[in-house]
């Protein structure tokens, strides 16, 4: 593929951008999503899809793509060199291997397998034939998330201590195969996976207890609410909440830090910093009385001793993975989600499995 690019003096200069082709295996809601949002790659062309359900093969054909019933035909005979794997969890590792074994770079959805033994086996045979096995770790551009990573690598509120990760669904309904826990269903594989993901790439520490409570308030076969809290090696607590049935929610997120506090409400990212101002506060040695009763500990903060801030204004487009999936094919960036990332997040679900099953929390070195 030809491209032009625009230098700044006006000058064009013409740039040979490699096009890799890609093929389709699960042409359902989130393939079509990255069959739309494709476009906006360059150097990125969906070529071909199959499925084992006909009507969705038959909306792949309308949308212009060469299709394909029997996957044998697809990985031999298919236009393409890297392979998407979007079908429901418990097919993410035989689709992934057998692409592998094609010769094909997998880029597989999220959650990458149902357990580590699952991952290890695709990691040996990325290895093995020597292709990219990544996973669709796309919320690390969100932007609520970007805020948050920023404020604290930026260190605007200090040292971390408490940090709480939530999404909040009042509907509480899991849609098809994503209620049966043979196909891999449930929140901790669902959100869970995202969030925990969020949590390690922002936190460049070993996790080293998980405690996790799991919950099927209206989904009898898999957990629709749980909570999980990761104790960091600094002693820093990071809470993380998904549930489908929580009519009242709370913020996205809520960090509080030896020098401030920030909440990220919702994903339109409205919220603010607050951080203690130069002012010296002078301690009120009295006890204050409050609506909530007598106290000194719990007595409002004097206005001057806080500042506010807004969050830092930042844009972030998911299309940046596939982005970086091309730029490493053409060997000039490293690849973002890495697979040693990949294994930490699967132990974190699997210790999370283990705390809720035994009731206690789990030590680990993560
Ligand atoms: N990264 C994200 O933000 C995100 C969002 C949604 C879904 N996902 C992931 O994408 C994957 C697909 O989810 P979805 O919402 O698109 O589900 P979906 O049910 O809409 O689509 C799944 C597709 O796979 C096909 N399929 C089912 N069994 C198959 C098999 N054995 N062989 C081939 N095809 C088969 C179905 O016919 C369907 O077309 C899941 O792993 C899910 O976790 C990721």
């Amino acid at each position: 593929m030809l491209t032009l690019l625009l230098l700044s003096n006006n000058m064009v200069q013409m740039e040979v951008v490699m096009e890799y082709k890609l093929g389709i295996i699960g042409y359902g809601g989130m393939a079509s999503w990255h069959h739309r949002n494709s476009v906006k790659v360059p150097g990125l062309k969906v070529t071909s899809a199959f499925d084992i359900d006909p009507e969705r093969l038959k909306v792949a054909a309308e949308s212009g793509l060469k299709i394909y019933d029997n996957i044998n035909d697809f990985l031999t005979n298919g236009d393409f060199s890297i392979v998407l794997v979007a079908t429901p969890n418990n097919f993410h590792k035989y689709y992934s291997v057998m692409a592998m074994e094609a010769k094909k770079h997998v880029v597989c959805e999220k959650p990458v397998a149902m357990n580590l033994e699952e991952l290890d086996e695709m990691i040996e045979t990325s290895k093995k034939n020597n292709v990219l096995f990544t996973v669709h770790q796309n919320r690390r551009w969100d932007r609520d998330y970007r805020i948050v990573k920023q404020i604290l690598s930026e260190n605007t509120i200090g040292k971390p201590y408490t940090i709480e990760s939530r999404v909040h669904g009042q509907n509480g309904v899991m849609h098809g195969w994503r209620a049966y826990k043979v196909a891999g269903g449930g929140m901790l594989f669902d959100w869970g996976v995202h969030l925990i993901d969020q949590m390690l790439y922002m936190i460049d520490e070993k996790v080293t207890e998980v405690y996790c409570q799991l919950f099927s308030i209206k989904t009898p076969e898999v957990d629709d609410y749980f909570k999980l809290i990761l104790r960091f090696e600094s002693g820093l607590s990071a809470q993380i909440e998904v549930g489908t049935y929580c009519l009242e929610k709370m913020p996205r997120w809520y960090v509080n830090a030896d020098q401030g506090s920030v909440i990220v409400k919702n994903w339109e990212c409205e919220g603010k910093i607050t951080k203690a101002s130069q002012i010296v506060m002078e301690w009120e040695p009295e006890v204050v009385q409050t609506v909530g009763g007598p106290t000194r500990t719990m007595a409002p903060r004097p206005k001057e001793t806080l500042e506010e801030l807004e969050l830092p204004k930042i844009q972030s487009e998911w299309t940046e993975y596939y982005k970086n999936v091309i730029s490493y094919l053409n060997k000039k960036d490293d690849i973002i989600v890495k697979q040693g990332e990949l294994r930490r997040v699967m132990e974190v679900i699997e210790a999370a499995f283990e705390s809720d099953k035994l009731h206690q929390s789990i030590k680990c070195n993560i």
